[in-house]
């Protein structure tokens, strides 16, 4: 039987954390009258202090698990968001012309919790997703949190759902925060409310191969972003449009779709939902992001590693012709973590790359997973504790 004894209101009273700024943000309200409703807030205050959920930690993918509680904050008349609370996971009520519903008008992140051998339960540069959520806002015409109330609710989320953190070595616990328009609005303008919503799912593997290496497939009719456009924050506009070549690579027995740049479509930009990069010698490079890119939490953590290892980061155009013709290739992401690309096909042309017994990319991911497990001193502040 679940135990439900640790108060939730200690929970939240807790979880602060030091101050920290907020970018600028869009400013147009209306006085509509606010449409999405708030779920029921968790009375009395109390979650489960099991241990762990009662479930198989040892075949996590990563599919929807849904865990105990979601974390809900509103923005109506200001550009400042109320005080947020957790509440039940469930549905949540939307009007039907809300504004993300109608005009894609929303963002979303990734970022995980993990559990150390020792029981210890941390985040891994949350901050970074609150400063990209807020890029990503002001292009999106959108008040977001700080970043001060997006690591707290970030935290304070995975602290309420920690029996679904996995045990070490076996998975994390995916955190997604949304930031939405949740207003009604029919004319074509930004919501008069907004709505930043988190919620959790254990997690294993991305990719059905496991660690095995990805095979990617290069597409060259559609394309994922173009320039001016949106390809550099991470909106919910930009996904549904590469369903459509990443299906059709599945179908055909790819990992995952590699897309081109939209105007000379030629050079490599990024992968469906991760970051790429190419080994050549002792060289590590990867494409630059000049908007058409995310620029992953996990791309820039693996740079900065890489610098501190002695290895020469390249940030600039890389041609498909150079990827072909690389020593490894691997792809970044949250979800991801650090995964090899075994082979690339190109306009019916497929280079398989050799797997060496030391490839950088195990090095570098060994270094990263050191850093967040302990083994190796955090010297950037990366680590956030939150027992
Ligand atoms: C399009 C895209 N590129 C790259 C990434 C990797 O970013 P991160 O390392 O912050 O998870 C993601 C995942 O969020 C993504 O959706």
């Amino acid at each position: 039987m679940i135990q439900r004894s640790v108060h939730l209101r200690n929970l939240i009273q807790s979880s602060s954390i030091g101050s920290l700024s907020k970018l600028r943000t869009c400013k147009f309200f209306t006085s509509q009258a606010a449409a999405a409703s708030l779920p029921q807030v968790c009375e009395p205050s109390v979650y489960s202090d099991e241990e762990y959920a009662d479930i198989d930690w040892n075949n996590l993918g990563f599919g929807l698990m849904p865990t105990d509680y979601m974390y809900t904050m509103k923005c109506t008349q200001d550009d400042n968001f109320e005080q947020g609370q957790l509440s039940p996971y469930g549905n949540i009520e939307l009007s039907p012309s809300a504004g993300v519903l109608n005009y894609a008008q929303g963002l979303f992140e990734g970022t995980k919790a993990y559990r150390r051998e020792d029981g210890r339960l941390f985040l891994f540069r949350p901050d970074q997703n609150a400063i990209r959520m807020q890029i990503g806002a002001e292009r999106m015409c959108m008040p977001s949190p700080t970043v001060e109330q997006f690591v707290d609710a970030v935290k304070q989320t995975a602290l309420a759902n920690r029996r679904w953190i996995p045990p070490p070595g076996k998975g994390s616990l995916y955190i997604r925060p949304l930031l939405m328009g949740s207003g009604p609005i029919l004319g074509l303008a930004p919501a008069p409310e907004y709505t930043f919503l988190i919620y959790a799912s254990a997690v294993g593997n991305y990719f059905k191969e496991g660690l095995a290496p990805l095979s990617l497939y290069v597409e060259d009719e559609s394309h994922r972003a173009s320039r001016g456009g949106a390809g550099g924050v991470k909106t919910i506009a930009n996904y549904a449009p590469v369903l459509k070549a990443l299906t059709r690579a599945r179908n055909r027995g790819f990992s995952d779709v590699l897309y081109l740049d939209s105007v000379n479509k030629k050079n490599i930009e990024e992968a469906s939902s991760c970051n790429i990069f190419i080994v050549k010698g002792n060289v590590l490079s990867t494409p630059a992001t000049n908007g058409t890119i995310l620029e992953g939490v996990t791309r820039k953590s693996i740079i900065g590693v890489a610098r501190d290892l002695g290895y020469q980061v390249e940030e600039r155009s890389i041609s498909v012709e150079e990827l072909m013709d690389g020593d490894e290739v691997f792809c970044t992401g949250t979800a991801v973590g650090v995964a090899p690309v075994g082979s690339i096909t190109y306009q019916n042309k497929r280079v398989e790359y050799k797997m060496s017994a030391h490839p950088m990319c195990r090095e570098l991911y060994s270094t990263l997973v050191g850093i967040q497990t302990g083994l190796i001193e955090d010297k950037r502040g990366w680590i956030v504790d939150i027992n």
